[in-house]
């Protein structure tokens, strides 16, 4: 049972369940909450407190399935200390790997700010038009924008069985099944019965490309006719120098939610390594250089997928300088962007921690540096790497180099892993042995 089905089971079952002081509450009439029921929460605390956290925290909604309900009769299942949410926390960069279950569905279809940016564009270019939408997803959510947006016909593509068939359900419930014809299987293999003149898709990450959406939208192009349009239009990735807090730098750790993808994505690879992280809660306020672009990917016409161009920074304050930020902007149409920090969105920006201890720079002092990325082993997925110098106005210069894997099995690398996967045996289960926060 997956864990919505199990939420609509509680509540056909009149149980109501919420955080409360940071502990998962229950509510429920008399006779009904057997053992097994309390068992079975027990066992789902993890999935179930990601859920409501993550929906109130994120969507700033305190309901997933049930209302919120007095303090009366009210039970405490832990008392297991929640952090605080505006704690700096890392997460590994998940888009990248197909760890995709009900909770991150949940995120991108209830993310409304990206949601409204892609009905923009939408509703700008698919009326009267056929689309194809690539990667669907459970809720198939483009897809139903583009049916309100009024297209004529949608064509939905999606790899995962397990998520096509509940999109397929979810369109049939919707009485969509005439205007949306699911396909199952990798986009870069299926075909279509018609050309399209709208591609819509959501297959960006972090970085932009780190999906692999330069190869499966220039294969795409072949859905399209002569004159079809993309939608995202542009994915824009900048960079820029940051200083953290020492607090977070010193004791770098994942917190449990982000600890259980980061052991999902291990067995998924089968082997630990120094996977990309990308910090949640982040504050501009610790962006200390000005800002460039790091990846460039214009959906308009065919992509180059390796690339390596020349980045320029400018130091704006005297502070220390620990790596850079690396964010997503996704223009969905010409005007319409999305910038990952301004609010929170699904996407969290990447954390690149290049100068591990840190390095003190003054305000004026340059950095010049090689921004490239390169197809990893499974031709799909990039591997970026910056490298070049620090240029103090003293002149002198301090040289750096730093690589940002998929998935290359190099683990504990530089001093900042080795201190967040300090407690890591590497012969033990990788089921329990990601170190998570004590707080
Ligand atoms: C980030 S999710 C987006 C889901 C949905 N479109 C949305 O915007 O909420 C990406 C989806 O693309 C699917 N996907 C990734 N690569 C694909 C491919 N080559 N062919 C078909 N589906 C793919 C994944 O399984 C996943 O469901």
């Amino acid at each position: 049972m997956t864990t919505v089905e199990f939420f609509a089971s509680l509540k056909d079952l009149g149980i109501t369940i919420w955080i409360e002081d940071n502990q998962l509450r229950y509510r429920a009439p008399k006779g009904v909450m057997t053992l097994d029921i309390k068992q079975e929460l027990v066992e789902r605390k993890t999935e179930i407190l990601t859920s409501l956290k993550q929906a109130k925290d994120v969507m700033g909604d305190k309901r997933l399935v049930t209302d919120v309900v007095s303090q009366k009769n009210v039970k405490s299942i832990s008392q297991e200390e929640y952090e605080k949410p505006s704690q700096i926390e890392l997460w590994p960069s998940l888009a990248e790997f197909f760890v995709y279950d009900d909770f991150l569905y949940y995120l991108l279809t209830n993310d409304r700010r990206r949601n409204h940016s892609y009905k923009v564009a939408i509703n700008q270019l698919v009326k009267d038009k056929v689309v194809v939408d690539i990667g669907t997803g459970k809720d198939a959510i483009l897809a139903r924008f583009c049916v309100e947006a009024n297209a004529r016909k949608v064509y939905a593509i999606e790899m995962s069985e397990k998520y096509y068939n509940s999109a397929k359900a979810c369109i049939n419930k919707l009485g969509l099944s005439d205007k949306i014809t699911l396909i199952l299987g990798d986009a870069t293999k299926v075909s279509l019965p018609e050309l399209a003149d709208v591609c819509v898709s959501e297959i960006v990450g972090s970085i932009g490309g780190v999906e692999g959406a330069a190869l499966i939208l220039n294969n795409a192009r072949r859905f399209l006719k002569e004159d079809g349009v993309m939608i995202p239009a542009r994915s824009v990735t900048k960079i820029a120098g940051v200083c953290l807090l020492d607090e977070f730098l010193q004791n770098p750790e994942f917190t449990e939610i982000p600890a259980y993808y980061t052991r999902k994505i291990f067995e998924q690879v089968g082997y630990p390594f120094d996977l990309r992280l990308c910090l949640r809660h982040f504050s501009k306020s610790s962006i200390i250089s000005t800002s460039s672009i790091f990846e460039d990917l214009n959906f308009a016409a065919t992509i180059e997928p390796e690339y390596s161009h020349k980045v320029n920074l400018s130091i704006l304050k005297d502070s220390r300088l620990d790596g850079f930020i690396v964010w997503l902007n996704l223009h969905t149409i010409e005007g319409e962007v999305i910038d990952v920090l301004e609010h929170e969105y699904c996407w969290l920006p990447v954390y690149f921690p290049v100068f591990s201890p840190g390095i003190q720079v003054s305000q004026g002092d340059k950095i010049e540096a090689i921004c490239s990325g390169s197809l990893c082993e499974n031709n799909l997925n990039p591997d970026y790497k910056i490298e070049g110098y620090v240029i103090k106005k003293t002149g002198q210069k301090i040289e750096f180099k730093y690589y940002s894997y998929h998935y290359k099995m190099a683990f504990k690398q530089t001093l900042f892993y080795k201190n967040l996967f300090s407690n890591y045996v590497l012969n033990s289960n990788i089921n329990s042995s990601v170190t998570t926060s004590k707080r």
